[in-house]
């Protein structure tokens, strides 16, 4: 079966609707079908600043939320960043072959940066996309599920191992992006040109998945649509009833067409009001879950363990690998 691995940050309280219809749901979707690695991403997570007992905190609330999403560790490897030391191991390896004007093309770190301030961004954060490179390809993944705003990310991860296969000699799979068209980019509630995202969207722009029931259906009902009354799935002039229909097919399993018959005559505040109910049915359970996960943290811990138990026998042989490659001596 063809090997997956993506990663997700601990740095909220709660995923939002984009984490888990970007990526998430198809997580879990492909668990059964292929060798599946999937990561909290500790180590990411302190690029910006954090709260040292606020960053243990999210990590254990982000693994009790992905078992409530769905990951199942019977089916799948799921671990967090840090407990396994290879990451940052081979991140050193691969940023010695990453430009530094290769890196300062991303756009993701660009955003960031200017957001802080250049002169108070971390070189952390500047090295970022080295070391999830280094998170794919320790796991020599085919597949890396992810949404659209991390696709330049895969394409540096792409060169890098392409880089170090021909300079070295083989190591690495060059792994491919897995992005859903559908569902890639879900939009801000208040804002629907604009990714929903932890860092900028407004809070009523965003749904996070252990807010209040209540509160996300309240922002589903106030969410900005678009000029006209028609229902119409069109994100060129209709971005936001457009989003409000994509979140609506995905949660319900209907399909867009079916959606646009069922609300054929209807207004935009019909189409929220029963997207409200639907998003309400999907998140309460959620909620639920992710409590009873975190009501055990000592039980948590422990399946984090096997998990990056699992993760590192993978992980230490393409590090000694590459280690081999590049040319340090055997281990000591
Ligand atoms: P992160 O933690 O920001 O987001 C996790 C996943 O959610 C997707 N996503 C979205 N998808 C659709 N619509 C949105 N509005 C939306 N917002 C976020 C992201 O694309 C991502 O798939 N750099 C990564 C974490 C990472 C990683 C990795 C991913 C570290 N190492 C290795 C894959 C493989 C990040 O910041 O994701």
């Amino acid at each position: 079966p063809p090997r997956v691995l993506s990663g997700i940050q601990p740095t909220a309280d709660s995923f939002h609707l984009g984490n888990y219809l970007g990526a998430v749901r198809n997580w879990v979707a492909m668990q059964d079908d292929v060798d599946a690695f999937y990561c909290v991403v500790d180590l990411h997570a302190i690029t910006a600043g954090h709260e040292p007992a606020e960053l243990r905190r999210r990590t254990r609330v982000s693994a009790a939320q992905l078992l409530a999403l769905g990951l199942d560790p019977e089916r799948c490897t799921l671990f967090v960043q840090s407990q396994v030391p290879e990451h940052a191991q081979l991140a050193w390896v691969l940023s010695c072959i990453t430009g530094f004007g290769e890196a300062s093309r991303m756009v993701q770190f660009k955003d960031k940066s200017q957001k802080q301030g250049a002169d108070r961004s971390s070189v952390g954060l500047f090295t970022y996309p080295i070391l999830q490179a280094a998170d794919i390809l320790l796991y020599q993944a085919d597949q890396v599920p992810v949404g659209e705003d991390q696709r330049q990310h895969l394409e540096l991860t792409r060169d890098l191992a392409q880089r170090f296969n021909n300079t070295f000699g083989p190591a690495f799979t060059v792994p491919a992006p897995y992005i859903v068209k559908d569902t890639a980019k879900i939009t801000d509630l208040q804002d629907p040109t604009a990714k929903m995202s932890k860092s900028s969207s407004s809070p009523a722009g965003i749904i996070d998945l252990l807010d209040e029931p209540a509160r996300s259906a309240k922002k589903i009902r106030s969410a900005v649509t678009d000029a006209g009354r028609e229902i119409l799935f069109d994100t060129e002039n209709k971005p936001g009833v457009s989003n409000l229909l994509t979140i609506y097919a995905a949660l319900s399993g209907h399909t867009i067409d079916e959606l646009l018959e069922q609300y054929d005559g209807k207004g935009y505040g019909d189409l929220k009001k029963d997207l409200a109910e639907v998003v309400t049915a999907f998140v309460t359970p959620i909620r639920e879950r992710t409590r009873l996960y975190l009501d055990d943290p000592a039980q948590l811990d422990k399946m984090l363990a096997v998990g990056a138990d699992k993760a590192r026998a993978v992980a230490a042989q393409t590090l000694a690998q590459a280690y081999d490659r590049v040319g340090f001596l055997p281990p000591a």
